[in-house]
């Protein structure tokens, strides 16, 4: 069978569930191999039994500066080349602003801002080097990169001033690298998520924490907000990791070769923020 991603290499980060996890099952069974990259080691093997044999685990913390390099090195050392780059790993840390300390706010620029950033400038020289190759012998390649934000990230929401701000950071990110990198065909875009069921979304007594150093961070959302969430959502609930995933798949095909530097909204229709 010829899939669309066919002798494509992709990196996607956070695949260990939800919606890295999705992407990285997504862009395989459409052709691609993919370097998935988490810090769950265990979680990982299990996305990669998924991929059939398209794809290898990078067990790592992405906020360690070396691990973006280690990523890409990894991709060439597997499989020759980098086509795609998915930004998607994430965790939120909430609280009420005037409570917020620094830590919860250096801690969402960390792996929302800084991961992305650093990996990017990783898999700056292949991309680059790779696209002046292509051009040299007059071809026209497209390879893509998408970064992950979240409609808090675009529209606010109570509760999320670091992650929103993060987000947002990381759209400015997007936008920028978009006129760099366009004459070198690397679309850059970035995917904006409403409510997607993870365990980000799950009610608060059933999400866990994401657990960092010696601290336990409390993911999920009341219960409260979840039940109103629907209301506020056109198409009447969340999306699944397998809806989301292809939000970030359009943006890996050829179709979207002419969409570049746009934060593309997958929502459901949602049109003001969370809360
Ligand atoms: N779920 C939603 O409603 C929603 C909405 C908007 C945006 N997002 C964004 O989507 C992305 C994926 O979230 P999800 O909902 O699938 O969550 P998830 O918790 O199911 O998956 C996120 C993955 O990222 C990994 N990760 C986090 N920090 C890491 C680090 N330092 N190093 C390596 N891996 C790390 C986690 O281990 C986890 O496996 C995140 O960037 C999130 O902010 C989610």
């Amino acid at each position: 069978m010829t899939g669309i991603l066919d002798g494509r290499v992709a990196i996607v980060t956070g695949a260990a569930r939800g919606i890295g996890q999705a992407t990285a099952a997504l862009l395989a069974e459409h052709g691609a191999r993919v370097v998935c990259a988490d810090l769950d080691g265990d979680a990982l093997k299990q996305t990669v039994e998924l991929l059939g044999g398209r794809g290898v685990a990078v067990a790592g913390d992405l906020t360690d500066p070396a691990v973006p390099q280690e990523l890409v090195a990894r991709a060439i050392e597997e499989y020759g080349q980098l086509d795609i780059l998915v930004n998607n790993a994430g965790y939120t840390w909430d609280g009420i602003f005037h409570k917020m300390t620094d830590e919860q706010l250096t801690a969402m620029l960390d792996i929302h801002l800084v991961v992305p950033f650093r990996l990017l400038r990783a898999a700056a020289p292949v991309l680059r080097e790779a696209a002046k190759r292509d051009a040299a012998q007059g071809r026209e390649v497209f390879r893509k990169v998408v970064n992950v934000v979240s409609i808090s990230g675009t529209m606010g929401n109570v509760g999320q001033a670091n992650y929103s701000a993060a987000k947002s950071a990381l759209v400015g990110l997007t936008k920028t690298l978009a006129k760099e990198w366009g004459p070198l065909k690397i679309n850059v875009n970035a995917v904006a998520f409403g409510f997607v069921e993870t365990r980000l979304t799950a009610a608060t007594a059933d999400a866990g924490t994401f657990d960092r150093g010696d601290r336990q961070i409390q993911l999920g959302i009341p219960a409260q907000i979840r039940e109103q969430a629907a209301a506020r959502i056109p198409l009447g609930r969340g999306a699944t990791p397998a809806e989301a995933a292809g939000g970030i798949f359009l943006l890996c095909t050829p179709w979207s070769n002419f969409v570049h530097g746009q934060v593309v909204t997958v929502a459901g229709g949602q049109s003001e923020g969370m809360s």
